[in-house]
Parts: structure tokens; sequence; C-alpha cells
């Protein structure tokens, strides 16, 4: 290896990483901030909650044309941005307001709504 590779990978292992919950707020790619910032973990990659933390929480079925009727893009975009707490103050959905860049938020909500168009 020459010098200048070896001080190129050192470089590599000394750079920060990230903790998990963290989107680069470079990534504006929906689909993968959906992904990194874990929402699959309880909506699902389809969207439709069918997980095991989805099915515990009762998140909603973002496919379903009833949940997109009734839900603007509004509220969409104050759940990502808030979360929600049950009535004993205990956190059901984290609020990604300080995770996430307004314009990974705003691109989150329409990647959402798209599920019930596909
Ligand atoms: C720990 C599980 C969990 C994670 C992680 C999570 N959510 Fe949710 N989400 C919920 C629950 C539960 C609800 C339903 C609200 C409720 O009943 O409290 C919900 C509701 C929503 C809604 C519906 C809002 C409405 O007005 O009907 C949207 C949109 C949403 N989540 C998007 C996201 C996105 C985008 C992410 C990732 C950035 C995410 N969620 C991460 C649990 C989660």
């Amino acid at each position: 290896m020459s010098l200048a590779a070896l001080a190129l990978s050192l470089a590599f292992q000394q750079a920060p990483t990230a903790p998990p919950e963290q989107v680069a707020p470079g990534t504006q790619d929906p689909k993968e901030v959906f992904t990194k910032a874990k929402c699959v973990a309880c909506h699902g990659e389809d969207g439709r909650g069918d997980t095991e933390k989805g099915r515990k929480l009762k998140v909603p079925d973002f496919t379903s044309a009833k949940w997109s009727e009734e839900t603007t893009d509004k509220e969409i975009r104050e759940t990502i941005r808030n979360g929600t707490k049950d009535k004993k103050g205990n956190v059901r959905m984290p609020g990604y307001r300080s995770k996430l860049t307004p314009g990974q938020i705003k691109a989150l909500g329409v990647y959402v709504r798209s599920f019930a168009r596909k």
C-alpha cells in the first residue's frame, strides 16, 4: 500500500460515524430517509405498518384510501415533526424535528402519501 493510500484509509477509519437515527442532511431521497430514520421499523417498507412494532402500536395503514382521505398533508408533516404521545405521555411515535431537515420532512410527507396511490 502506498503512503498516500495508507493515509487515506486511516482518515476514513477516523471519520466520525453518525448515530444511527441521525440521517445525513444531504440525504434527500425520501425512500432512503424512510429506511435510515427507522420509519420502516413501525410503518414497514410498504407503509402498511405490518411489522411487529407497527401491529403493537396499531399504526395507520398508509395504503388505505380512508386514511389518505382523512389525513391532510399538514397533519402528516406535523406528526413527523412532533411525533405522538399516548394519554399518559408515553411516546408512541418519536418526533423528528431535530433529526431531519424541513426539506427531508416535506419529502417524507409526499413519500408517505404516495403509498396510497400505488
Ligand atoms: C416507534 C414507532 C414509530 C416510528 C419509528 C415512526 N412512527 Fe410514524 N407513527 C407511529 C404511530 C404509533 C402512529 C399513529 C399515531 C398514534 O396513534 O399515536 C404514527 C403515525 C404516523 C403518521 C400518520 C399521521 C396522521 O396524521 O395520521 C405518519 C405520516 C407517520 N407516522 C410517519 C412516520 C415517518 C415518516 C417516520 C420516520 C421519520 C415515522 N413515522 C416513524 C409510530 C412510529
